[in-house]
């Protein structure tokens, strides 16, 4: 391909990975694989790297981050953002109409009602259709560039579609985290030993602010547009505008109703006081604004908010019951957390029947009594939590919550270390869910990825004092596991399969796997890349670990604990003894790990793919690619034409033969 040759592809390739972006991201209608997407990204990357000339700041490979903000330049706003006034009641509401009634005299208005998304308020600026800069709020006066963040975002458009767009624009919006996103990152969170985000909008907020914008990119943040600004006019209605800025590529809510009157403004609200509970995202009330831009001129604005818009905060739900009993659960790292057990209650649409307390300060703040009546709310957060007690109905002869002092599986006296709201059983490696919790994560899919094993069977295992650490699961065989329960000759042969399987794992998943307090899989991988094994880990002192990018001293005196630990190191010495990789191999890719190490060999004539193609996937999702087969192998991928001998090979050998289609299969 020439240069001019290459600079078309390029411009063919964006254009149509915006497309299929839009549709994806914006309107929700795929029409592309992510495979097909994905294999005409790389192809846009590999352009672009050839070409640097060509690459352009907006590019669809642009959305993957990498570029780290030290501290974020602070930029004046073209026009102040504004908050809103807050109403609470239908009084407040007529209240309102009645002052923009009086200021507008007998000319007829209407109003545009809208949801009020519940995350961090943004400010995009396009100039020439293109995303020029990104500030978030700030004072209001001026916000922080968070450009490179935005960019992450798949909804929001680098390049605008259509026309009619003026040259210089400004439209906001607000950037908050799915309900379902949400959960899914907490989880991923939990289970890498990290700290789960309190609430949606804390955690669309704080991306935002993330200096290292690979790190935006795996949030799951999504962002809906409500006005557009600009010194010509685009409309002269703001219902009009919206309608005019999703037609150049913006995610405008569909939520959006004209209204009349106070009465159809009351109507909008109570719809969505009962709908909002099916939403897969958070509102916190409605937002009702005057359409008509020239009224919304003349009625002008008071120092903070305009008087052409105003918000209607939902109440926040609340409902009584009964503190049945409280808690206590022990978490992989020995946290305790007690948890109220409730008289069960329908609360925002769901019956609630537990509550989170969090730590001991929080009950003690509460003052609860056993068969208290108590207040619950879900506020922002997706646990509910009781909030109050009803201090009038309390039996005189109530007893107080008084926490344990033992943990509840091992008797252990509790500790609470210093700065932390949480109280911990120190017995890591004799209390029972510890131990399990340990296990678990050790076979996780991000971490040894251990098929054939899940919760059930480690509880089996350890019951019957198969295993009390990760290390023992090496130990197992064909004679302890078969008089197991339910366990069938088939799935003993899976649970060893796999079990052998993990020892290909790269050395930074391996790191992962054991399980040190705050080494979750990316600083895991850091280490891994910049000490090379677990020998020079454990040599490492305080001032050399906080020195590596991105460890700090909460990271490094847990390593420093780790390595302290006799027991940690026999169960090292055991794993590798059992051939598990603790040192990095100068191969060891990174990316998706789906492939999990495994080593394939590539034969024969492909059409999904190229030879070169299906080698660099290959790697790209975490495989090894090998040129000759032998018992490490563990794929052979078979194209057209491929030689007698090679498929007798792989026969004898017992390694799995695959067609093209099947490993597509496999990394989707
Ligand atoms: S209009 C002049 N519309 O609510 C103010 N704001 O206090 C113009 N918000 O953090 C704001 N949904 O980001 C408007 N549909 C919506 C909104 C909305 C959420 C947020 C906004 C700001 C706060 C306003």
């Amino acid at each position: 391909m020439n240069k001019i040759e290459a600079k078309h592809r390029i411009e063919k390739l964006s254009e149509e990975l915006r497309k299929h972006n839009h549709r994806y991201y914006v309107l929700d209608n795929p029409i592309m694989s992510d495979f097909d997407f994905d294999k005409l990204l790389k192809e846009l990357q590999v352009l672009e790297n050839e070409y640097p000339e060509f690459l352009d700041a907006n590019s669809p490979t642009q959305r993957v981050g990498g570029s780290v903000t030290k501290s974020f330049t602070s930029k004046e706003h073209k026009f102040p953002m504004l908050s809103l006034g807050n109403t609470y009641s239908q009084e407040e509401i007529r209240d309102f109409d009645n002052r923009v009634r009086k200021m507008l005299g007998d000319q007829a208005y209407s109003y545009v009602c809208e949801l009020k998304y519940d995350g961090a308020a943004i400010s995009l600026t396009y100039i020439n259709g293109e995303l020029a800069f990104a500030l978030t709020r700030g004072d209001g006066v001026a916000g922080d560039d968070i450009t490179n963040n935005i960019k992450t975002i798949s909804s929001i458009p680098l390049k605008l579609q259509g026309d009619g767009f003026p040259e210089y624009f400004e439209i906001r919006g607000e950037v908050f985290m799915p309900l379902k996103g949400f959960e899914n990152m907490n989880k991923t969170r939990v289970d890498g030993g990290l700290e789960p985000f309190s609430n949606p909008r804390n955690s669309a907020s704080g991306s935002l602010k993330t200096q290292d914008s690979s790190i935006v990119a795996s949030r799951p943040l999504d962002c809906y547009l409500y006005g557009v600004i600009a010194a010509e006019r685009v409309s002269n209605s703001h219902f009009d505008s919206l309608n005019k800025a999703k037609a150049w590529g913006f995610k405008v809510p569909p939520f959006i109703e004209r209204c009349e009157n106070v009465d159809e403004l009351w109507a909008f609200i109570n719809k969505w006081e009962e709908g909002r509970h099916k939403l897969p995202f958070e509102i916190d009330g409605i937002v009702i604004k005057v359409d008509d831009l020239d009224f919304q001129e003349e009625l002008g604005n008071t120092a903070k908010s305009p008087r052409w818009a105003i918000s209607y905060k939902f109440p926040a739900e609340r409902q009584a019951t009964i503190l049945e009993s409280v808690s206590y659960q022990v978490g992989r790292t020995g946290a305790i957390t007690p948890v109220a057990n409730l008289q069960p209650v329908e609360l925002a649409g769901t019956i609630v029947k537990r509550a989170s307390l969090h730590n001991k300060q929080i009950i003690e703040q509460l003052d609860l009594y056993l068969n208290d009546a108590v207040w619950v709310e879900k506020g922002g957060e997706i646990i509910p939590k009781i909030t109050g007690v009803i201090k009038e109905k309390r039996a005189v002869d109530a007893k107080m919550v008084q926490y344990i002092e033992e943990c509840p599986e091992c008797e252990t006296i509790l500790i609470q270390k210093e700065g932390e709201a949480n109280h911990y059983c120190p017995n890591e490696m004799g209390c029972p869910p510890q131990i399990k919790g340990k296990i678990e994560h050790f076979i996780s899919r991000k971490a040894m990825n251990i098929m054939g094993i899940g919760a059930e069977t480690i509880d089996l295992m350890f019951e019957n004092s198969l295993i009390l650490n990760y290390a023992d699961l090496y130990k197992l065989d064909r004679e302890s596991l078969l008089p197991l329960d339910r366990m069938a000759e088939k799935s003993v042969d899976k649970i060893l399969q796999g079990l052998e399987e993990s020892k290909k794992v790269p050395f930074e998943r391996v790191l992962f796997s054991l399980g040190i307090r705050f080494v979750g899989s990316t600083v895991a991988k850091k280490l891994a890349k910049e000490v090379g094994s677990i020998e020079e880990l454990a040599k490492q002192n305080f001032e050399q670990l906080i020195a590596i990018d991105e460890i700090g001293d909460r990271i490094a005196q847990s390593i420093l604990d780790f390595f302290d630990d006799e027991m940690n190191l026999e169960n090292i010495a055991v794993l590798k003894a059992f051939g598990l990789q603790f040192e990095r191999e100068e191969d060891d890719v990174e990316g998706s790990d789906v492939l999990n190490g495994a080593s394939f060999v590539v034969s024969g004539v492909f059409s999904l793919f190229s030879r070169d193609e299906l080698k660099a996937t290959i790697e790209q999702y975490g495989g090894k690619n090998t040129s000759s087969l032998s018992k490490k192998t563990a794929f052979l991928i078979a194209g057209d034409k491929m030689g007698p001998s090679k498929l007798e090979k792989a026969e004898k050998l017992g390694i799995k033969i695959i067609s093209e289609a099947e490993f597509k299969a496999m990394i989707e």
